[in-house]
């Protein structure tokens, strides 16, 4: 297993682990809900797609840039449920990028998890694998997704018009990125 940080990584309210095989009845709870999978790169799973892709999950545990990313399951600290998942994948060893992705239950949208969760992987991927620039794309549509990345302080580098038509409709792809001396400034 090639970690690029300890797991896993605590914060006031979350436990960002890697997924585990009793957490398929959780991510059948979101996983085949249409409004979470409209901007996501699937379409809702039936649930042997959701167990197949838990066994995905379970074998992702690296940090190399094979196109498969480390993923990680968010567990409320309170009550031990799993509320959703962030992705980070390796893009680059030598020019140290990466690139995020999240997925949150909707029960659990709307306070500040997705947030909270961002900034303890973002973290740990700056200040301990020394990651220099992190990425995140999504649908100009998706207005909680990129808010999240102004939230979170990235920049906007990309708005690619009409550039692939995804689902049936046009895309607008949004860019956002920080670098590893902004992401300090920032969380010093
Ligand atoms: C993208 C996604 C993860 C964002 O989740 P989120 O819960 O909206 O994000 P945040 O953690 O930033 O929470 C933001 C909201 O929580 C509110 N909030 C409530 N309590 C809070 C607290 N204690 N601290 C911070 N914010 C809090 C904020 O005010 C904010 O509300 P607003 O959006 O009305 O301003 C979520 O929309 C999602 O999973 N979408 C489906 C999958 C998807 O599209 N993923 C991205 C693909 S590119």
């Amino acid at each position: 297993m090639k970690l690029p940080f300890e797991l896993p990584l605590e914060t006031d309210r979350l436990i960002l682990r890697l997924a585990r095989e009793d957490d398929v009845a959780a991510l059948m709870e979101y996983s085949a809900d249409p409004e979470v999978c409209r901007y996501l790169p699937y379409e809702p799973r039936d649930e042997d797609e959701i167990r197949k892709s838990m066994v995905r999950r379970l074998g992702f545990t690296e940090f190399t840039p094979d196109g498969h990313p480390l993923f990680l399951h968010v567990e409320l600290r309170e009550t031990g449920e799993m509320i959703g998942e962030f992705l980070l994948f390796s893009r680059d060893v030598e020019a140290r990028q990466g690139e995020i992705g999240y997925v949150l239950n909707p029960r659990f949208q709307g306070k500040g998890y997705a947030k909270e969760a961002a900034i303890a992987l973002m973290d740990a991927a700056f200040k301990t694998a020394n990651l220099h620039r992190i990425e995140a794309k999504c649908s100009a549509a998706n207005a909680p997704s990129w808010g999240l990345m102004e939230k979170l302080g990235m920049r906007r580098e990309a708005h690619f018009k009409e550039q692939a038509i995804f689902k049936g409709e046009w895309d607008e792809l949004l860019i956002y990125a920080i670098l590893q001396r902004e992401w300090l400034e920032l969380h010093p």
